[in-house]
């Protein structure tokens, strides 16, 4: 047996004299052949170096020291002393060091494929991933778990100082729309019946709070199953909650708290009021539901001047349902933006569906180069309306209102990047309220719900809601939620809403999202039974975990954050997983393949 005595980052000169016992792994090892070894080992605290003298030992102790390699899982025992080489600043412990006098390798290391500690040199993520347990090894890697574990611990604190309780949900539910695909798992002893993993706790919170528990906390795995993107991953955490008997201003308060909390308590920065922005603006002026406000390249609507040109790209644009012209000044992009950059931004918006980006260049006087000609019957009002100076360049989006402002939303985050100004260390939280119940998708000539079908009307338009015809579009597409998303410099980290808890409301929203009353019961007969029996007014906010902890980490590969990600293909490179199973266990869950193989 074994027993430390000290952890890696603890030995300081106070110490020097005494006999202690480290632990770890071989970080670096290093013979200069001058009778001296040394050896840093680390653990998950940090490193401290220890000495081999080769004269002054036996030639046991010698024989093992020869034996040490880099990752080599060792145990060692000495005497404390003063650093011989002088203090190495770099290291929390590098006044001292160790003269071993015993040592011992726990678990020797075959050759690695790769040194965790050598972060200069690391290989690409397939490999760090096959490997994970050689990645989290390296200390960025153990800070970020470790700030992840606070994060946890921070939100179990506060939440349980409000009065939340923890209460846990089921992970083999009934399959219930929330906008993404389902994970499945079929049942045994059900034949032909299938289990689906939660999106989301969203009916069980809210059944919670007919179950008269006020206030719920959960921090839980969601399963979507859709395609992963640098912050997104098919199996992710959320910090979810549910309150009773509160309005939208109640659940953003405490919510808004939580994150100046943990700002405070992990970056030691005070986060002023959320600034509140409703999603309309939020779409005009920055072409996107998660604005990113640290800089400007605001989005201006110039359809009314646009209408004044001949230009035929703003005239065929102005001709669609609903066809908008819209612009972004750049200031100073005359200089930054190349002509080799702005044409990249016409392939750039196509993605988007929009056909291209006009561009002009404004010197002050007069536009100049590219659409110039076209806008010049416009130019002062133009200029005026823009703010236009020497120097700036101008994108012009004209398309159908959403096409365009997508497009330019996306376009303003790139031109953020291509002008840098995004500046770092800078926090802009925001809240965006007044979503539309609705959207209606013309593809699929049917409504959709923006957050999701549990999401209550605002107060002030619950009766417009009752009243309005299902097929007047305008109307129901004016009707606001009492939802609210929190973004922070332009990421979603949380979202939620005051909840539908009558059951002729909650009705209504089925109907008008096409759910017959059939479909309804089949998949939520247990909510709807539930609001029939006393349901208090109720609402609630899921942060993404995995989110919060990104920025607080400053990584944007969501990767990053999770002890054991899954791949761009929902692999987890190290388990193998997903696998085949035997034709024996298929039987037994009465499933059969139908893949054959490509
Ligand atoms: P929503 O779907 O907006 O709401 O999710 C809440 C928050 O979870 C995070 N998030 C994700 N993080 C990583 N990978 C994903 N695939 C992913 N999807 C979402 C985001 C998001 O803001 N039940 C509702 C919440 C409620 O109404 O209370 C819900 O799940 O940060």
């Amino acid at each position: 047996m074994f027993q430390r005595t000290h952890h890696c980052n603890q030995l300081r000169e106070s110490h020097i004299g005494q006999t202690v016992s480290i632990a770890g792994w071989v970080n670096a090892f290093r013979d200069h052949g001058t009778g001296l070894i040394f050896v840093d080992l680390r653990d998950r605290e940090g490193l401290t170096q220890l000495v081999f003298d080769t004269e002054d030992s036996s030639q046991d102790l010698v024989d093992a020291a020869d034996k040490i390699r880099n990752e080599d899982v060792v145990v060692a025992t000495g005497v404390v002393r003063e650093r011989d080489g002088g203090p190495n600043p770099k290291l929390e412990t590098g006044k001292i060091e160790v003269v071993v006098q015993s040592v011992q390798i726990l678990g020797k290391t075959d050759t690695l494929p790769f040194l965790p500690s050598d972060e200069e040199n690391l290989p690409g993520e397939e490999l760090r991933l096959r490997y994970r347990y050689l990645d989290l090894r390296r200390p960025k890697m153990q800070q970020i778990l470790r700030t992840r574990h606070r994060v946890t611990k921070i939100a179990r604190d506060y939440f349980d100082e409000q009065g939340f309780l923890e209460i846990e949900t089921p992970i083999l539910c009934k399959s219930t729309p929330e906008g993404a695909r389902d994970f499945v798992v079929p049942s045994r002893l059900q034949p032909g019946e299938w289990y689906a993993l939660p999106q989301s706790p969203q009916l069980f919170k809210q059944i919670l709070m007919v179950a008269g528990c006020e206030k719920y906390l959960q921090i839980c795995r969601c399963f979507r199953d859709e395609d992963p993107r640098a912050d997104r991953q098919a199996e992710f955490t959320q910090i979810d909650c549910e309150m009773s008997f509160v309005d939208r201003e109640d659940v953003m308060q405490t919510m808004e708290g939580f994150a100046r909390t943990l700002w405070k308590a992990v970056l030691d920065y005070d986060a002023p009021a959320f600034e509140r922005i409703t999603y309309r603006d939020a779409m005009d002026r920055f072409g996107s539901d998660r604005p990113d406000t640290r800089f400007s390249l605001e989005i201006v609507d110039i359809s009314d001047l646009a209408a004044k040109t001949d230009f035929g790209v703003f005239k065929s644009a102005l001709d669609k349902d609903r066809g908008v012209v819209r612009a972004i000044r750049v200031p100073g992009g005359a200089k930054k933006l190349t002509r080799k950059l702005t044409d990249g931004y016409s392939e750039f918006v196509k993605q988007f569906g929009a056909g291209g980006i006009p561009v002009s260049k404004y010197n002050g006087t007069a536009f100049e180069t590219g659409v110039a000609r076209f806008v010049e019957p416009i130019a002062a009002e133009l200029a005026e309306r823009l703010g236009c100076e020497e120097g700036d360049t101008i994108l012009f989006g004209a398309d159908s209102y959403s096409t365009c402002v997508k497009a330019l939303g996306e376009l303003r985050l790139k031109v953020a990047k291509d002008m840098d100004v995004i500046p770092q260390g800078k926090w802009n939280f925001l809240w965006v309220v007044d979503f539309p119940m609705f959207e209606y998708d013309d593809d699929d000539g049917r409504f959709y719900s923006l957050h999701h079908p549990f999401t209550a009307p605002n107060p002030d338009q619950l009766d417009a809601f009752l009243a309005a015809d299902t097929a007047d579009r305008d109307t129901i597409e004016g009707i606001v939620s009492a939802g609210y998303d929190m973004v922070v410099n332009g990421s979603e980290i949380g979202g939620g809403s005051i909840r539908i808890h009558q059951k002729n409301v909650q009705e209504r929203v089925f109907t008008l999202l096409g759910i017959s009353p059939e479909d309804a019961a089949e998949k939520f007969s247990f909510l709807l039974d539930a609001l029939r029996f006393g349901a208090p007014p109720h609402g609630g906010v899921a942060f993404g975990l995995d989110r919060l902890v990104m920025h607080l980490c400053g990584t944007d590969n969501i990767r990053d954050v999770i002890a054991f990600p899954k791949t761009q293909t929902g692999g987890d490179l190290m388990s193998g997983a997903p696998g085949e199973v035997s034709d024996a266990q298929m039987e037994e869950l009465h499933v059969k393949s139908t893949w054959e193989g490509e």
